[in-house]
């Protein structure tokens, strides 16, 4: 019977075991988006992960979603990403950056520029621009030049991943950012190849994922979905049909692993490994309460392969030690998740 707590090959990586720990924003970022020296030892302390997935990271200015986002689009980003890739593989772990480009979940006040989308449709809701919440904007609908260069922004950015010394990359098309507003009916109204149908609305996340795959590699290269997802304002229809197409349509590449997040009303990681064919990254999603019980649970049964952590790693550093030992776990407090600072960052004790 597998276990958690076993090794594992993943992408060519051998891996300390099948825990991971979740993609998280955190804003702690400098400014100009460069990761700093706090980030580097808010990570390193999580190198007992077997795989550790970064926050969502900027491939481009124009996809930088929030204050303190970091990004991987200058010499300086990739220069203070080495200190965390270095970091984290001396002490044993692997890393994957997640490549998430916001599209219309962004802000004029925070890039300075109209955010893009697949169409101009506005989200419902408000977002943190710096100093205050403001309403969302209507984004400008991306043009065919604007999609191609999006594509070649994702490329340029999976290449300087792997210069940072990333074991690969994860593109984000899930939680309602940019690659998920194409697939999504109600943030992509276009009438052109891009638009309609189901195929045409998956087309441009196929597109990236070909182009950066063929770039990087397609095992450093993978991709995170949430099927039924309405988070940012996302409401999709034809759920089991559009991944089912999306799926098929990505399996066979090769990829490093296929991760999947659970949302209410789709049981999508069952779903999923009907589907694909190669390794699967299981997250429950908010709603599980028991999901230690439930990580366990879907390794045991090749439900999936490995299993991604979100808040009990933001709050228990050593998560895997306090597994495999039955020990206590903390607790996360929500009110610094996005905070500046070592506090509710790096200041999560270990277990003696
Ligand atoms: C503080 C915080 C930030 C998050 N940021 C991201 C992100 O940048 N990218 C992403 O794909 N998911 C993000 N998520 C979602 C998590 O990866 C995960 O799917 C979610 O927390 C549910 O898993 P959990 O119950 O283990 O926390 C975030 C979650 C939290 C709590």
């Amino acid at each position: 019977m597998k276990t958690l707590f076993e090794k594992v090959t993943v992408g060519g990586n051998e891996l300390t075991n099948r825990m991971v720990m979740a993609p998280m924003t955190r804003n702690r970022a400098d400014e100009n988006g460069d990761p700093n020296g706090l980030m580097v030892e808010y990570y390193k302390q999580r190198s007992s992960f077997g795989l550790i997935i970064t926050e969502g990271t900027a491939p481009a200015h124009v996809g930088k979603a929030y204050p303190g986002i970091p990004g991987i689009y200058t010499q300086s980003q990739v220069a203070g990403w080495k200190k965390v890739t270095q970091a984290v593989h001396e002490s044993g772990s692997r890393i994957f950056l997640q490549l998430m480009h916001s599209g219309r979940i962004s802000h004029k006040k925070i890039i300075g520029l109209d955010p893009i989308s697949a169409s101009a449709v506005k989200p419902a809701g408000e977002l943190f621009t710096g100093s205050g919440m403001d309403p969302f904007e209507t984004p400008k609908a991306m043009s065919l030049q604007d999609i191609a260069e999006t594509k070649a922004a994702f490329v340029s950015a999976a290449n300087s991943a792997i210069a940072a010394g990333f074991d690969g990359v994860e593109l984000h098309a899930a939680n309602g950012y940019l690659l998920h507003q194409f697939i999504a009916p109600n943030s992509n109204v276009r009438t052109d190849e891009y638009g309609g149908s189901i195929e045409n609305r998956c087309k441009f996340v196929i597109e990236v994922l070909n182009a950066v795959a063929e770039a990087i590699g397609a095992d450093k290269t993978s991709i995170r979905i949430s099927p039924n997802g309405t988070f940012n304002d996302i409401a999709e229809t034809e759920i089991e049909k559009t991944y089912t197409y999306l799926i098929n349509a990505i399996n066979g590449m090769g990829l490093a692993f296929l991760h999947v997040s659970n949302q209410f009303g789709f049981e999508s990681i069952p779903f999923a490994r009907k589907l694909y064919s190669g390794s699967i990254v299981a997250n429950s999603g908010y709603a599980d309460k028991t999901k230690v019980e439930t990580a366990k649970r879907i390794i045991e049964t090749g439900e999936a392969d490995l299993f991604s952590f979100g808040r009990l790693a933001l709050a228990n550093p050593d998560l895997p030690k306090r597994l495999a030992q039955g020990l206590e776990l903390n607790s996360g407090d929500s009110k610094t998740f996005y905070s500046r600072g070592p506090i509710g960052y790096t200041d999560y004790p270990t277990a003696p």
